[in-house]
């Protein structure tokens, strides 16, 4: 129904949410986030989503790519493991319970992906992040979305929402059939689009108002991934991570639009202004 309560994420939620890092804390206080993401030709999605992670303050960051991914990996992103997971990494993709997932960008979607990526989510019951090729996954066979761990959030385009939930005839539509899933499956949806839309488990609405066309090129989708995931990670709430990480991802776009252009601007440039988000939040 269209009785549940829309808010609009406006600045005082997100201060709300915020949580200031304490004096005297240790990297063991902010998580262990574990980013799967990556295929020959796609390994720049691994690393946008990494960096991310690593510039949202987690704690231990954690890659599981496959090997072609190996040296751009540990050089782009020296902070963060490798996981070494061989050429066929998705083989050793196996449950560790104190990782935070966030799975997806540029995995690609070939039948053993697939294979590995449901044995996984059969066998993993915590809240994690899913986004990208993890969602054209669990598109080809309905049975699959009964998979994902409640309370998890999955972050859709529009086009990877109808994937995985059917067309809808326009935006108010698809956030009707987003309203009952997000009840249905017990998950937060993200759906990104200019003004992103959360739906929550209880069909409440977050509509965000931060970021700009700046945004609207290849890469952007795998930093939100990145910041939500490390949110996630970090202790904050399914809600709260997927609403702050979206808030903050269009902040650090505005910041990186008004410096560069939106012409300009580019996945790896937001993800570099991201520290004055949180500074701006201090
Ligand atoms: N205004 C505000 N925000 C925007 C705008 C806009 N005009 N355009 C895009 N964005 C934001 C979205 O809200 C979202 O957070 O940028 C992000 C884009 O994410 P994706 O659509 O997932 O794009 P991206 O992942 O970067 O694309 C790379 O991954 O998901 C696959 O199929 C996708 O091949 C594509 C690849
Ligand atoms: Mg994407």
């Amino acid at each position: 129904n269209t009785e549940t309560p829309h808010y609009i994420i406006d600045e005082e939620i997100v201060r709300k949410i915020y949580k200031k890092r304490k004096d005297t804390s240790h990297k063991g206080n902010y998580g262990k986030t574990c980013i799967v993401a990556g295929c020959f030709g796609k390994i720049g999605a691994a690393v946008l989503a990494t960096k991310s992670a690593l510039f949202s303050g987690s704690g231990l960051t954690y890659i599981l790519a496959p090997k072609c991914g190996y040296e751009i990996l540990q050089t782009t992103c020296p902070e963060a493991m490798y996981l070494y997971g061989g050429e066929d990494f998705i083989k050793n993709f196996t449950v560790e319970n104190d990782f935070t997932y966030g799975i997806g960008p540029g995995l690609g979607t070939d039948y053993e992906t697939e294979e590995k990526l449901m044995h996984f989510l059969k066998n993993y019951n915590e809240p994690l992040v899913l986004d990208a090729d993890a969602l054209n996954l669990i598109s080809k066979n309905s049975e699959n979305l009964n998979l994902i761990p409640k309370n998890s959030i999955i972050t859709p385009h529009p086009k990877e929402f109808s994937r995985l939930f059917g067309e809808s005839k326009d935006s108010f539509e698809r956030l009707e059939l987003a309203k009952s899933k997000a009840k249905e499956l017990g998950i937060y949806i993200v759906l990104k689009g200019h003004h992103t839309q959360i739906i929550t488990p209880e069909g409440n609405v977050f509509y965000n108002i931060t970021g700009n066309s700046g945004l609207a090129k290849g890469g952007s989708g795998d930093v939100l991934l990145g910041i939500i995931t490390s949110f996630l990670a970090q202790g904050y709430s399914p809600e709260n991570a997927a609403i702050f990480g979206v808030w903050l991802h269009g902040k650090a776009a505005d910041f990186t639009a008004e410096k560069h252009s939106k012409e300009a601007m580019l996945a790896s440039d937001v993800i570099q202004h991201i520290g004055e988000v949180f500074k701006y939040l201090q």
